[in-house]
């Protein structure tokens, strides 16, 4: 297993990260949508770096699969509630064919009736297949291989690895 992104890079990277959220939404009171289940160890991590009031919810969705190609995604559950005045930050942990993020926006948008910010930890653009807006993007990995830890899993395993790394053929 390589290292792609090291426990310390991805430190430093989620302050920075906080920084840039609380010099654009600090000041008011914030609702973060954590997206089950790989971005928990990132929002963990990024909310005790933030400095407004906030409170933290998560989502849970799936897609169903049509062999191949990706199915409808599915929701689980009621969407929490805003409260007034409160803005709303999506976190993920990975945006790769950009569909879970394209359906999660449309849908939040249509809920809220308010803007949503959507922070992404890592940005794999290779096998992108429609364009998504991203407010805040802690990494991107340019490469195509499959990357594991700090929440992203292969089958389940790996999401409690402190750092980000690729996957070779021995540890699949
Ligand atoms: C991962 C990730 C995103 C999605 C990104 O979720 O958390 O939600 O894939 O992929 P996309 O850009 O191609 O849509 P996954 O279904 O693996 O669930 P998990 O978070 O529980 O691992």
């Amino acid at each position: 297993m390589q290292v792609v992104f090291s426990e310390r890079d991805i430190a430093e990277r989620v302050g920075g990260l906080a920084r840039e959220i609380n010099a654009d939404l600090g000041g008011g009171p914030l609702l973060v949508l954590g997206v089950l289940k790989g971005s928990v160890i990132f929002m963990a991590d990024l909310i005790r770096r933030l400095e407004m009031p906030l409170r933290f919810e998560v989502v849970a969705l799936s897609s169903y699969r049509d062999g191949d190609e990706p199915g409808e995604l599915h929701f689980y559950g009621m969407l929490p509630e805003a409260r007034p005045g409160e803005r709303i930050l999506v976190v993920e942990d990975i945006v790769d064919t950009g569909r879970t993020l394209t359906e999660l926006r449309r849908h939040l948008d249509a809920h809220y009736g308010r803007p949503v910010s959507v922070c992404v930890f890592l940005n794999k653009p290779g096998r992108r297949r429609r364009p998504v807006a991203v407010d805040y993007t802690g990494f991107t990995y340019p490469g195509d291989g499959f990357v594991v830890g700090y929440g992203l899993d292969y089958a389940g395993r790996y999401r409690n690895l402190p750092f980000i790394a690729l996957l070779e053929p021995e540890d699949r």
